[in-house]
């Protein structure tokens, strides 16, 4: 399998509850490693360009909403077949559907506050990685 690079968001919720390094603690747990990371307090401009795709979804405002109202931690993972990977250390959008022992399990409230978010392939994962972390920071 090949090695990728993923971007992993904790998001506001679960900063704001201290999960950080719980959350950090599964994904170096499942193998990835850490290339980069920013903790980082979204503008408005940066959360709708980097949820751009999702523009004309109904939850579009309440989703730029709520990534703005506090710091997130953005990293850069690396590793073989990272990008599944990371989703399924993730567990389903939804916290409620998500699998037991996941991320979006343990610390997510419900599908708009799931704890994090994660690159779904790799043309999303190379502009995501792009967006935040120009190349020159990564190892
Ligand atoms: P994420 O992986 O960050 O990608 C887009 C986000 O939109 C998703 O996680 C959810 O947090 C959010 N989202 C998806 N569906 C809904 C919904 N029905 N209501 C609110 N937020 C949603």
């Amino acid at each position: 399998m090949a090695v990728e690079r993923t971007l992993s968001i904790i998001k506001p919720d679960a900063v704001e509850k201290n999960h950080i390094g719980a959350v950090l603690a599964l994904i170096e747990a499942a193998g990835l490693e850490i290339k980069a990371m920013r903790m980082v307090h979204l503008s408005r401009p940066q959360a709708e360009g980097f949820y751009a795709v999702h523009r004309e979804r109904p939850f579009f405002g309440e989703l730029v909403e709520f990534m703005t109202r506090g710091p997130v931690v953005i990293s850069c993972l690396e590793g073989e077949g990272a990008i599944a990977k990371y989703r399924g250390v993730m567990g389903a959008t939804d916290p409620a559907k998500a699998e037991d022992g996941t991320i979006r399990k343990l610390y997510g409230s419900n599908i708009g506050e799931n704890a994090c978010h994660g690159s779904d392939a790799p043309e999303t994962a190379a502009f995501e990685v792009g967006y935040f972390f120009p190349g020159y920071e990564l190892g």
